[in-house]
Parts: structure tokens; C-alpha cells; sequence
């Protein structure tokens, strides 16, 4: 009652495709339910090319911005919303840089150490601000289901 106390807090998590693809989910679960957050909505969507784009459009004007969107689009994702004290801020620690090939030397114990493998292919996302991650869980959960943004399977927990 005397304040303080850290605020909970709501961020967007996603298994990227070679997340996927390579079996990482559950132990990225694990870590995740192990840090203290709970899983509040997941699901399973194959992006196509324009909802890729349209997710990561701060990055539209990058020289990696083609290569991205064809990589988001290579498989199915798995979109998870995350909740904890100070979860975004949080899991971005938890997942580490975003070249995961230096992740390996500077953040070993780090997600992206652990599952990714360059800048492109790092294996999860998280948000950046809880700005971002309002406007990306909306992206995903509220303009559901889009075209291009299909859901596979969906367990709300
Ligand atoms: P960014 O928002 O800078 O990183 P983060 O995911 O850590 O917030 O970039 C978004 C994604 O763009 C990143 O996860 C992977 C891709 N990317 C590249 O493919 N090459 C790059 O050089 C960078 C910086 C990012
Ligand atoms: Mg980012």
C-alpha cells in the first residue's frame, strides 16, 4: 500500500519462423512461463506479404526490408501476448540483441542466443515500447482474422 509497486504490464511476443521450423517453442515457453509471465492469448498465423510489411512499416525505407518480409512470410508464426510487471522492457532483456550471432558472444544466455542465428533470422520478437506493443497486439488480436494475417490454430488461455 505504500507504492512502488511495479505496474503490469502487457507485451507482444512472437516465434519467428525458424523458431518455429526448428522446434525452439517449447523452450521459449518454458523461459517465459519460468520468468513470470503469463500467457494471455496465443495463436498460430501464416503472414503474407502485405501484413508483414505493414507490421514492421517503420522499416520500410531499410536495405533488409525485402529480406525481412520474405522471411516473416517463409512459415507460420506464433503470436503471443505476454503479461508481467514491466513486461515489455522485460522480455526484451530476456530475448537479447537483435543479431543473434552477436547475442551468442555478448548475451549467451539470452532467447536469441539460444534460437537464432544473424540480424534477419533472430527467432523471436518482442515490442519495443508499450506503445508498440498496444498497437501490435491490436495488429494481431483486435483486426482479426484479416486477410493475409490467417490464423492456423488459436487457444485462448
Ligand atoms: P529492429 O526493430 O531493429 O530489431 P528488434 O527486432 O530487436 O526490435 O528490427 C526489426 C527486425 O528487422 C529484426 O528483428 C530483424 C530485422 N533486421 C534485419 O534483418 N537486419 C538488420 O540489420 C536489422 C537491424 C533488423
Ligand atoms: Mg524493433
Amino acid at each position: 500500500s505504500g507504492g512502488g509497486e511495479a505496474k503490469s504490464e502487457r507485451t507482444l511476443a512472437i516465434i519467428k519462423p525458424d523458431g518455429l521450423f526448428g522446434n525452439h517453442t517449447d523452450a521459449v515457453k518454458k523461459i517465459i512461463l519460468e520468468s513470470g509471465f503469463r500467457i494471455l492469448k496465443e495463436k498460430i498465423v501464416q503472414l503474407d506479404q502485405e501484413s508483414a510489411a505493414s507490421f514492421y512499416a517503420e522499416h520500410s525505407a531499410r536495405s533488409f526490408f525485402h529480406s525481412l518480409v520474405q522471411y516473416m512470410t517463409s512459415g507460420p508464426v506464433l503470436v503471443m501476448v505476454l503479461e508481467k510487471d514491466d513486461a515489455v522492457s522485460s522480455w526484451r532483456t530476456l530475448i537479447g540483441p537483435t543479431d543473434a550471432s552477436k547475442a551468442k558472444i555478448t548475451h549467451p544466455q539470452s532467447i536469441r542466443a539460444m534460437c537464432g542465428t544473424d540480424a534477419e533470422k533472430n527467432c523471436v520478437h518482442g515490442s519495443d515500447s508499450p506503445q508498440s506493443a498496444q498497437r501490435e497486439i491490436s495488429f494481431f488480436f483486435d483486426s482479426m482474422p484479416s486477410a493475409g494475417v490467417q490464423a492456423i490454430e488459436h487457444d485462448e488461455l
